[in-house]
């Protein structure tokens, strides 16, 4: 099977974290996301202690909730001891109201408002990674208003292409995001922010981008990094010892995608860094990483209902289920692939080639083409594997269809995370 957790039980049904998800399916209605939480903190784990014991000090993961959110994500950031990367005010008080500690919190967004800054500083986060001069100008006077310092760390872009889908490429020159280093613009918010009295600035931020499989680009940033940290250090007469490098690191969705070993990319990366601060004399800074999807992706799976089947004579199949780009929006928006499973006919040949349609009134409404399944029918359930990421938290009303439940399993057992909305939730801001 695509991962190890994911099987077929005596009854030839998928079985997901070890539970049936036709059972699953029935007990609580399709669409349905579902979540394998001890994944979740494996992952997790697996982040905390290689990035402590290759980088030592305070260096660990954020985990970056923009991927999934929810209350039941912080609480197991929590649980598990490690930060989080929030990018709206929306996230930051979804995780303050999951109890999350605020000041574990790095604030990221290229865009915040002063009302989001207002909100932010309020709630106690520990980090602003700012985006842009008017930023840091205005964090700096709502500081002031509350009598603190605040901690910042600068966005740059370092100038690295990771060749990734150009929708998740972030780290080029031209980039909406950071202050560019080639351009002397980085520089330059360096001396900025270094003025401002109640901006205490820590260090820097990039990120490459998403989908990464392997550790070259992650390395050629941490070097522009470096080198950065290295120059200005001299011209300002004074260190900066954080360092966070994003996110980005890649993950398995069909057979034929690479298996990232993420503890031998997090040791290729320390070696490098290692290497960096002694040949340019900088001491060893506190290393951040901002896993997202590689944290929840495979822990994800989603289960929907098929519908109508139909076939178009001389051309092609579609199979239609209960769900579709308003639950996925990633294969309509950048073409992802995805692998799909009958859970119910988890043991059948796997010959019918197929499109999977969503049941929104839009024909790019797709979940995958050139698909192959078991034949399926009406009633059957269809699970898309590795949808942790990214898909719960695109969602939306389209065509008015109520969002999945979403349910975590753990340790044999199952329970809601997330209840499916309802009629009622649709109208509820409809005056
Ligand atoms: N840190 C920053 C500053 C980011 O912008 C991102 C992702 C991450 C961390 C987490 O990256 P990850 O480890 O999840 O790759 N909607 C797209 C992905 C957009 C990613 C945006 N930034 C998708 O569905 O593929």
């Amino acid at each position: 099977m695509l991962h190890d957790n994911i099987a077929i039980n005596e009854q030839g049904h998928l079985t997901f974290a070890g539970q049936d998800t036709v059972a699953l399916a029935k007990t609580y209605g399709t669409p349905l996301y579902l979540l394998d939480e001890n994944r979740i903190r494996a992952r997790m784990r697996l982040y905390k202690n290689e990035m402590k014991a290759c980088f030592g000090g305070e260096s660990g993961p954020l985990f970056a909730g923009k991927s999934i959110c929810f209350k039941g994500m912080y609480r197991i950031a929590k649980e598990e001891g490690i930060g989080i990367d929030v990018v709206s005010p929306g996230e930051l008080y979804t995780a303050k109201s999951a109890g999350f500690p605020m000041e574990k919190a790095f604030f990221h967004g290229n865009n915040k408002t002063d009302a989001d800054i207002a909100f932010a500083m309020e709630a106690g986060v520990g980090t602003f990674v700012s985006d842009s001069k008017e930023e840091l100008d205005q964090i700096d006077r709502t500081a002031k208003e509350k009598g603190i310092v605040q901690n910042v760390l600068l966005r740059l872009s370092p100038g690295i292409d990771p060749h990734t889908f150009a929708a998740v490429n972030t780290g080029k020159v031209d980039s909406k995001f950071g202050f560019a280093i080639a351009t002397g613009q980085a520089e330059e918010a360096v001396a900025h922010a270094l003025s401002l009295s109640n901006v205490k600035l820590l260090g820097f931020h990039c990120h490459i981008g998403s989908q990464i499989f392997e550790s070259k680009p992650f390395c050629d940033a941490a070097d522009v990094m470096m080198r950065f940290i290295a120059n200005m250090s001299k011209r300002f007469h004074t260190p900066f010892p954080v360092l966070n490098l994003g996110g980005g690191f890649g993950v398995k969705y069909v057979e034929s995608d690479p298996e990232l070993d993420f503890a031998s990319v997090i040791r290729a990366i320390a070696i490098h860094v290692r290497t960096l601060s002694d040949t340019l004399s900088v001491p060893m800074p506190c290393i951040f990483m901002e896993p997202g999807r590689s944290i929840v992706a495979d822990a994800g799976m989603t289960l929907y209902t098929v519908g109508t089947t139909k076939t178009i004579t001389g051309y092609k199949n579609y199979v239609s289920v209960d769900g579709g780009m308003p639950d996925n929006p990633r294969y309509a928006l950048y073409g992802s692939k995805y692998t799909f499973y009958v859970a119910n006919k988890a043991n059948e040949t796997a010959d019918f080639e197929c499109t999977i349609a969503g049941r929104c009134c839009e024909s790019g409404d797709l979940l995958g083409e050139n698909v192959l399944l078991p034949r399926p029918v009406r009633g059957d359930i269809l699970a898309t594997a590795v949808t942790g990421a990214y898909n719960y938290a695109m969602a939306s009303n389209y065509n008015r269809l109520p969002r999945p439940a979403l349910v975590r399993l753990f340790d044999g057992k199952h329970e809601l995370a997330v209840r499916r909305e309802t009629y009622e939730d649709l109208i509820r801001l409809d005056l």
